[in-house]
C-alpha cells in the first residue's frame, strides 16, 4: 500500500536564484501533477529580493514554461500557483525569521498543513549555518526537514560551523546520493501543532 503523504508545507530558501528556478520549481510542479504532493501543500519562497506574491507566481509560470517538460496550464496549474506565496526575508541577522515563523502559522491555516515544513536551502553554502540557527531560534524546528543543496560545506571550518549550528536537535547522515540532517522533537509533538526541530537532506528532486 503507498505510504500516506502527510500535509506539509515547502520553503525555498534562495527563491530568486538559478536552481530554484531550472530545477525545484519544474519538480515540485511535476510532483504536483503526478500527485505526489499532499493534499494540504503550500509552497513558500524565501529570499532577500523583493518580490510580491503576484511576481512569485508569475516568474514561477515563466521558470515553468522554460524549464519543465510540462507547461504550467489548466485547473491543475491555478491550484498549484494558489498555493504559492513569497516572502521576502534576510539570513543573517539573529531573530530574522521571528516574523516567518508567524506567516507560516497563516500558510498552516490556509493550506491545512499542519505545522510540518520542508526547508531547502537553494543559497551558497556559507548561508547554511546561519539558516539553520535561524530555523531554530524562530522555533520553526518542530517536525522540519532541512535539504542543503551540494556542496554541503566549503572547509573543515564551515563543516565545524554547520556541525555546531545544527546541534540543537539535529542528527545528521551523509552519503553520495543523499546528505541529510534528521533534527527530532525535543518533546513529544502535539497533534496539529508546531515546534521542535530540523533535519536536512540533499533533495532528489532537483535531479542535480
Ligand atoms: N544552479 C544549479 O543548477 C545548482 C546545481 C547544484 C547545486 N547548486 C547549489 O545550490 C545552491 C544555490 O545555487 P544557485 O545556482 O541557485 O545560486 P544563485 O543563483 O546565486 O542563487 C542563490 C540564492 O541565494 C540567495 N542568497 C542568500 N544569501 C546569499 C548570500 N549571502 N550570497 C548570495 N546569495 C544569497 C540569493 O537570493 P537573494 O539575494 O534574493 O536573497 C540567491 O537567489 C548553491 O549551494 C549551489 O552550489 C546549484
Amino acid at each position: 500500500m503507498a505510504k500516506e503523504i502527510l500535509p506539509q508545507a515547502a520553503v525555498i530558501y534562495g527563491a530568486s536564484g538559478d536552481l530554484t528556478k531550472r530545477k525545484l520549481l519544474p519538480a515540485f510542479w511535476h510532483l504536483w501533477l503526478q500527485q505526489r504532493l499532499p493534499k494540504g501543500f503550500a509552497l513558500v519562497g524565501y529570499a532577500r529580493t523583493a518580490m510580491t506574491t503576484e511576481e512569485f507566481r508569475q516568474s514561477t509560470f515563466d521558470d515553468v514554461r522554460k524549464f519543465s517538460t510540462h507547461p504550467p496550464e489548466g485547473d491543475a496549474w491555478d491550484e498549484f500557483a494558489r498555493r504559492l506565496s513569497y516572502y521576502q526575508g534576510e539570513f543573517l541577522e539573529p531573530g530574522a525569521m521571528k516574523d516567518f515563523a508567524t506567516y507560516l502559522e497563516k500558510i498552516d491555516a490556509e493550506f491545512g498543513t499542519e505545522g510540518r515544513r520542508i526547508f531547502d536551502a537553494a543559497v551558497p553554502p556559507t548561508v547554511y549555518a546561519d539558516i539553520v540557527r535561524r530555523i531554530g531560534e524562530a522555533g520553526l524546528q518542530q517536525d522540519a526537514k532541512i535539504v542543503l543543496e551540494k556542496p554541503f560545506v566549503l572547509d573543515l571550518q564551515s563543516a565545524h560551523d554547520l556541525d555546531e549550528g545544527s546541534r540543537t536537535g539535529c542528527s545528521s547522515r551523509s552519503g553520495t546520493v543523499d546528505t541529510s540532517t534528521t533534527c527530532r522533537s525535543r518533546s513529544p509533538r502535539r497533534s496539529g501543532s508546531r515546534g521542535a526541530a530540523p533535519s536536512t537532506s540533499r533533495s532528489a528532486t532537483s535531479g542535480t
